[in-house]
């Protein structure tokens, strides 16, 4: 049996982040992974430059049943703090829109400090680790929990799960860390594939694969939270930053809404052609705001529903405006589902905060059992949160392991 401080389950964004802060405060840490690699998430995200954090980051930038959890601890680690870490390794970064700060060069980069940190503190990292089973135990050296693992025994004083969410089961994502969770009487909230790409059917993915490939900035809009960005229409529906980020805030059978001329307004814009005696189709006329693929595509399929078909700009009726205008700038559709967990970034939903606690995310009820990172039902925006929710939660926890 090999006695340790805290031993962690789950070598990704959270779980590092824990291992290298508690090693700093003088804890003997170990780290569990099934995989054969560790951080594997941290390698695939920011399209392999990892948007690692996000200047604006703020509790509103979080889905969460209780929004209030994640105050204290994005309070009490911030984005600087992350920043200080990356300049003391020297990494280069740079900032995209919306405050979203990547790597120079390679996520790799960031998996490096983290795996540096840890070293530094003389954390031990096991992969190819299967976790067999845990008990609580009053054992030796005020062990509270006991592990069997396909690499021998271990014991210790703090357990600390960051197994993650559920997405891309492909690079290890699995659903241990609600399942320990539920045989130690947390409750778990129900979960979704999120920031995920919607899928249609019918004649509305007929008209997404008439527009597969094309992007279009716009506004999207479901209960009450909107997302200006750009959407990607795809061979399954519908793609881009935009979708998303909507898609966590999205339950099925939920509308959407899109302005696909945002900050623009098609009524004025026609009249003001009209006026003007413009003689040109409105088709051309509106390739000077958006794709002509899409202005092609749009059109026909929107026209010869309202029984329009092409002709000059001031031949068009006040209600033929309205009936475009609309679908312009509300246009609705009732996405069929999303991708799934193949293609999801996150989990929205998973370990009930209540049973939490947010100042040292110690199980309410469990004394010595620590939830951390995307496993608990706490979702970020895309554009760093979740990365930074991982870094911030495990900080905090290192405190108290
Ligand atoms: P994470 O998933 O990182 O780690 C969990 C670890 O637990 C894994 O190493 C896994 O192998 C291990 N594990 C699971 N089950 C186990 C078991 N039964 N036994 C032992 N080990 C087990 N976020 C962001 O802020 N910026 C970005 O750029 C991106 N980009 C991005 C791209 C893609 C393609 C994806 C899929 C996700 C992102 N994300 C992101 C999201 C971000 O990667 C994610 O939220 C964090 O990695 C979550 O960190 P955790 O440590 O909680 O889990």
């Amino acid at each position: 049996m090999r006695y340790f401080d805290c031993v962690i389950i789950g070598a990704g964004a959270a779980g590092l982040m824990c291992g290298a802060t508690a090693a700093k405060r003088g804890k003997r840490v170990a780290i569990l992974d099934h995989s054969d690699k560790v951080g594997k998430k941290i390698l695939m995200s920011g399209g392999g430059r990892c948007n690692f954090t996000n200047y604006n980051i703020e509790p509103s930038h979080y889905v969460s049943a209780n929004p209030h959890f994640c105050i204290s601890a994005l309070r009490r680690y911030t984005p600087y703090d992350f920043l200080a870490l990356v300049k003391k390794f020297q990494l280069e970064f740079e900032e995209k829109n919306q405050g979203q700060l990547f790597c120079k060069n390679k996520s790799n980069d960031i998996l490096r400090i983290l795996l540096a940190e840890c070293d530094a503190g003389g954390v031990e990292t096991v992969t190819r680790c299967t976790i067999e089973g845990v008990e609580q135990t009053a054992g030796a050296q005020g062990a509270r929990f006991q592990l069997a693992t396909s690499s021998g025994p271990f014991a210790c004083r703090s357990l600390v799960i960051a197994t993650g969410g559920l997405s891309i089961p492909a690079v290890g994502a699995t659903g241990y860390g609600h399942a320990i969770a539920k045989k130690f009487g947390l409750r778990v909230t129900p979960r979704y594939a999120s920031l995920v790409p919607f899928t249609l059917k019918g004649e509305l993915l007929s008209l997404a694969q008439a527009l597969a490939g094309v992007s279009v900035p716009v506004t999207v809009a479901c209960r009450e939270q909107s997302f200006a960005d750009s959407l990607l229409f795809t061979h399954k529906g519908l793609s881009g930053p935009a979708i998303l980020q909507i898609s966590n805030y999205w339950y099925p059978g939920d509308a959407i809404e899109i302005d696909f001329l945002p900050g623009e307004h098609f009524v004025s814009l026609l009249n003001d052609w009209q006026k003007q005696g413009n003689k040109r189709e409105l088709k051309s006329l509106l390739t000077g705001y958006l794709p002509k693929r899409f202005v092609s595509v749009w059109l026909a399929s929107h026209e010869i529903a309202a029984g329009v078909h092409n002709k000059p700009i001031t031949q068009y009726s006040k209600a033929e405006i309205k009936y475009l205008a609309d679908h312009f700038h509300r246009w609705q559709c009732i996405p069929a589902g999303t991708e799934g967990y193949g293609t999801a970034e996150v989990t929205r939903g998973g370990i009930d905060t209540e049973d939490v606690s947010s100042k040292s995310f110690e199980a309410k009820q469990v004394p010595g059992l620590f939830f951390i990172g995307e496993v608990l039902d706490v979702t970020g925006w895309l554009g760093g949160y979740n990365l930074h929710w991982a870094w911030a939660s495990g900080y905090c926890a290192a405190q108290y392991v």
